[in-house]
């Protein structure tokens, strides 16, 4: 029978005791008479050592044969030694191969991104890829925990549907026994008719979107959490997004805080993160860029100067850019909340603003230093006829959205919620220029494997 493994993670319960642990050599060192075998099993990392006067010679000499990502299974006696990685260390006695490994295609050395990402089911062994996904494990957990603590009911969106939610260009089209089906881009539609039966409802899930442009920020794929609240205005859906985001940032930084250390996250930035942030209108954001324009052309900064260029691209009455949303990134600390787009820019369902109708009650959550916008949401068109005319407007067809229409006849009330994505979360969290490396398996417009 296998003898019982010890996680390394648990050694500091058996110090002094003999333990046998289960894992992959990570890299392998020897000086005179003693060798070192560096072991990960997903918990931690640990230093077996064989001292040659303590071990058989048969296991001494076959250290010097074990390879990279070779797994084996190792007895020996725990001692605690600052100076190991991990704090602790195996005083081998003997070990067991399970599986030879040879000539594992990623060496400590240095390789280029794109020869990661082709063997990235490897990739994820590395201590990097290691520590992301650990923090993307936490965000999704503090988000979990957020929702569940206030009130929220889990009510999980299809992912097949037979609506377009975020307009009709990056819809990935399947076949459903005969109709055109999509995959589903959004599961606020539905989280709209669940919120009247729930009250605070949320969902979680994979998302897609056909997305034909190759940004740092963009997937095929990705994770989207989406709350939404019966009798919740535009006001109280931004109050949400605050409450939420800086819960989620706090979480994390208190419960990974190894791990971002080993990204080298600058940690200050993130414990800034508390409420209130900053809000802007769309018409404020105008004019405030037209002042990062010049104020960044004139700048010594290179990549400032160059993103001064790109900034209002768009032009008056467009939906905000890239740069435009890295702009107004750089210049806080906090999350920026974008409100009051231009209704024409902005998806069919957005209620128009009372006050000024060419305006719609949405917003958007833009990340501190260059990660982009983060959330998207707002208030939803409320009023049956208003709604019917904006399908129109929009050249949808009013058959496939007649089921939700149907919330509007049945005791329609004033609604909102958001979305957050959370790869660019991860990004964002983890310090990192690209959102490949924050999900297991991205999947890009040219990427589909591995
Ligand atoms: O702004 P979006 O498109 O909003 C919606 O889908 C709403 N229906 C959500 C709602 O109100 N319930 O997307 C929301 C967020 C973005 O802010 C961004 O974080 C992420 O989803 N996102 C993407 N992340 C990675 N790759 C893409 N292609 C993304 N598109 C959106
Ligand atoms: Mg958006």
């Amino acid at each position: 029978m296998q003898k019982k493994i010890t996680y390394i993670s648990d050694l500091k319960d058996h110090i002094g005791k003999e333990v046998t642990i289960g894992g992959w050599c990570y890299n392998r060192r020897s000086s005179g008479k003693i060798r070192f075998l560096l072991i990960r099993d997903g918990t931690g990392i640990c230093q077996a050592t064989a001292f040659k006067n303590d071990i058989a010679l048969e296991f001494f000499e076959k250290c010097d044969t074990i390879d990279q990502e070779t797994s084996l299974s190792l007895t020996g006696t725990v001692r605690q030694d600052d100076r190991a990685p991990g704090g602790y260390e195996l005083s081998l006695k003997s070990f067991e191969i399970i599986g030879v490994s040879k000539e594992f295609p990623i060496t400590p050395k240095e390789h280029g991104v794109a020869y990661l990402m082709e063997n990235r089911h490897l990739w994820l062994r590395s201590s990097r890829q290691h520590s992301i996904l650990r923090v993307r494990h936490q965000i999704i957990k503090a988000i979990r925990d957020f929702f569940d603590n206030n009130g929220f009911t889990l009510i999980d969106a299809p992912i097949l549907t037979a609506n377009a939610c975020e307009g009709t260009t990056t819809l990935f089209e399947t076949e459903y026994f005969g109709e055109k089906a999509y995959l589903s881009q959004s599961g606020q539609l539905y989280n709209e008719a669940t919120a009247m039966a729930f009250g605070k409802v949320y969902c979680f899930g994979p998302t897609f979107r056909a997305e034909k442009s190759k940004t740092r920020r963009h997937l095929t794929e990705f994770w989207m959490v989406e709350p939404e609240v019966a009798f919740l205005d535009l006001e109280g859906d931004m109050d949400l997004a605050e409450e939420f985001v800086e819960y989620v940032v706090q979480t994390v930084l208190a419960k990974c805080e190894p791990e971002l250390t080993k990204l080298e996250r600058d940690l200050t930035k993130l414990r800034s993160i508390k409420r209130p942030f900053p809000r802007m209108r769309y018409s404020e954001v105008q004019e405030f860029l037209k002042q990062k324009k010049i104020e960044f052309a004139a700048s010594s900064d290179e990549e400032l100067k160059k993103l001064s260029e790109d900034i209002l691209k768009n032009g008056m009455g467009d939906d905000l850019g890239a740069a435009d949303e890295t702009a107004i990134g750089l210049s806080f600390d906090k999350p920026v909340l974008v409100h009051r787009y231009p209704s024409a820019v902005k998806a069919f369902y957005m209620k128009a603003d009372p006050e000024d109708p060419k305006y719609a009650l949405c917003v958007d959550m833009i990340a501190p230093e260059g990660y982009g916008e983060m959330i998207g949401g707002g208030q939803r068109e409320d009023n049956l006829d208003k709604l019917m005319q904006k399908i129109d407007e929009h050249k949808l067809s009013v058959e496939a959205f007649k089921w939700f229409l149907d919330i509007r006849k049945y005791g329609s009330v004033p609604h909102a919620g958001f979305g957050l994505g959370v790869e660019r979360t991860v990004a964002w969290l983890c310090g990192l220029h690209h959102v490949r490396e924050t999900i297991p398996f991205p999947r890009m417009m040219e990427k589909i494997w591995p």
